[in-house]
């Protein structure tokens, strides 16, 4: 077998045998002209009426399969738009290798066909050169990726898909044992614990591109079934892992799209992204940052943000240049809807133009107004946009503002790339839904030396030794310094409210392992599809793999999950609940 060949006006004069499928086909004239398509790209090919195999060109559909034979030439009339568009194929052999059906919907990039349809004939949707492309995209990472970490003595090593249940965060899916009726198996939510332990088992440098499955509510960026480059080792610390991790990605960029990333990327503490972006994963592809401008109202006559600032809330802004004139009433009022899915309880605005007007003109003083437009930079035209309340609510419905009003004004390049660290997030989360503290990474994640002390009595100020990397505002991996003693891991426990019996039951085997000589260790998981996705410049993650589920997370074409035999059920001790 040889290398793919990609045919041009070098060879001119070449006979050459083509296979592929009928992508357009029209007769001009008595000149049958076919499009055929293959996995290198079109060829125009041409059967004059005087070829023996005529009538089969003339009788050829779309996505019939074919072989042809003959000579490359020169085109009349060239298309530069193409990468064979200077040659065409004159066909001295054509044989028809097999029909098809009737297609549901045209193979075009362009296609209007609904994503239901598409996924339905996803074998069909493949053939689109976009989504081919990707696959090349999705290969090169991989490849990459292996060539990377192998150089670094690295190995690659699988860890089991039938597991038991690891404390992620979200849902397990969950696989009945026959053999042990009532038991039941968990899918990885990721390798999490066995790369640990790989590192108690002296393997010191270990990768898996894995897959991983969690049962979440899915997004444009989240699919049930995903992959991740999972990335571990042994005696290192969060900077000389935050290195590897950017080297990594940054060899993938310039060996994928030839895209050279700046070195050492920035790193931003969590604390600084959720002031200034309202978000863990900041886009940083435009300002638009978040000032607090709550000193400036300190002794406001205003009620509201007296009130606000009473209760220890904050009072924020962002300013978008130069745009107070692109925005009217109604469209402030549909930003203030949009805010409030955030839970903000509503949204200020004053347009600084020569006459300055807004929702909030009349109730502030005219110092207050002139305060913020000194200390915003404030320039004609400018729209602020303001809201009050509970940080953590100001903080996300501002920084998710930001990010539309960056996609609603097209201030976002396309092509652009910007990437950072968030650095230093904090052990614990609240949970208002389980009212107590929950860990924000899981509860192998080693947290700072200086805050170990504080995990029981003063959690809200505990941060760890975990990093995420952010691309263009996508969480595109994520990790940390795991606990390696086994009495911090102790107290993380009882941090997080587990009981003994818990922790026996759920990790006993992994607590023991950290008994027997565990190393100092760390690593990293890279979200695969968001990574391919961000590079084949796509916001669908359903783009990057071959078969995804829906956001109901359902595969359309083999229509599952689906209904089994009673006599599954039976073998597994399995009873439908009616
Ligand atoms: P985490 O849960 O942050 O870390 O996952 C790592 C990365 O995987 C990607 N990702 C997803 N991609 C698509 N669909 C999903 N449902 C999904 N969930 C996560 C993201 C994310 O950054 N074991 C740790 C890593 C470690 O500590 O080494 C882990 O899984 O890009």
């Amino acid at each position: 077998m040889e290398k793919y060949k990609n045919y041009t006006i070098k060879n001119v004069g070449e006979i050459v045998t083509l296979n592929g499928w009928v992508s357009k086909v029209r007769n001009l004239g008595g000149l049958v002209f076919i499009d055929l398509r293959n996995r290198t790209g079109i060829m125009q090919v041409v059967v004059k009426p005087e070829n023996q195999y005529y009538e089969i060109a003339n009788s050829l559909k779309s996505e019939y399969v074919i072989e042809v034979t003959g000579k490359i030439v020169e085109r009349e009339n060239k298309n530069l738009k193409l990468a064979t568009g200077e040659i065409e194929l004159e066909v001295e052999v054509l044989k028809l290798i097999n029909k098809s059906k009737e297609i549901p919907f045209t193979i075009t990039d362009y296609t209007t066909a609904l994503e239901d349809t598409r996924l339905k004939y996803r074998y069909l949707d493949l053939r689109r050169e976009s989504l081919k492309n990707n696959f090349i995209i999705r290969n090169a990472v991989t490849y990459s990726t292996r060539k990377f970490l192998n150089n670094l003595d690295f190995l690659e090593i699988e860890t089991p898909v039938l597991c038991k249940s690891t404390p992620e965060g979200a849902r397990d899916y969950l696989v009945p044992s026959r053999v042990n009726k009532g038991k039941f198996f968990a899918l990885p939510q990721s390798p999490q614990i066995f790369k640990q332990l790989l590192m108690v088992g002296g393997f010191e440098r270990y990768f898996q591109i894995a897959k991983c499955f969690r049962d979440e509510d899915l997004r444009a960026d989240r699919q049930p079934e995903f992959t991740q480059i999972d990335v571990e080792c042994s005696f290192v610390n969060e900077d000389e892992i935050m290195t590897l991790g950017e080297n990594l990605v940054a060899t993938i960029f310039k060996e994928v799209k030839n895209i050279d990333i700046k070195l050492p990327l920035m790193r931003m503490k969590y604390d600084d992204a959720i002031a200034k972006y309202g978000s863990d994963k900041p886009d940083l592809r435009f300002g638009m940052e978040i000032n607090d401008i709550t000193h400036i109202f300190n002794n406001t006559n205003f009620t509201i943000f007296k009130n606000v600032i009473e209760e220890n809330g904050v009072i924020n802004a962002i300013v978008v240049k130069n745009s107070a004139d692109k925005y009217s009433r109604k469209d402030l009022d549909k930003l203030t809807d949009f805010v409030k899915t955030y839970k903000a309880q509503g949204l200020a605005y004053i347009k600084y133009n020569e006459e300055i007007t807004g929702s909030i003109v009349k109730v502030l003083s005219e110092e207050e107004i002139n305060n913020i437009k000194e200390e915003l930079n404030i320039e004609n035209n400018d729209l602020v946009l303001i809201i009050s309340g509970k940080y953590s609510v100001v903080k996300t419905s501002l920084g998710a503002l930001r990010c539309k009003l960056a996609n609603d004004l097209n201030l976002i390049k396309k092509g652009d790339y910007k990437l950072l660290w968030v650095v230093d997030f904090p052990s614990f989360e609240w949970s208002e839904e389980e009212n107590r503290y929950m860990a924000c990474h899981h509860p192998f994640t080693s947290p700072k030396d200086e805050d170990i002390d504080k995990l029981l009595a003063d959690k809200a100020n505990c941060y760890s030794k975990a990093y995420d990397i952010v691309i263009n505002g996508y969480e595109a991996g994520g990790g940390s310094i795991r606990i390696h003693d086994e009495k911090v891991q102790e107290i993380m426990f009882k941090a997080l409210e587990l009981t003994e019996d818990d922790i026996n039951e759920k990790f006993g085997f992994f607590v023991d392992a950290l008994k027997y000589g565990c190393p100092p260790h760390g690593g990293f998981a890279l979200g695969l599809d968001r990574l391919c996705m961000l590079l084949s410049e796509t916001d669908n993650i359903r783009d990057v793999i071959a078969f995804p589920k829906t956001a109901s997370a359902t595969d359309l074409m083999s229509e599952c999950p689906s209904n089994v035999d009673e006599k599954q059920l039976l073998e597994l001790g399995l009873e439908l609940k009616k």
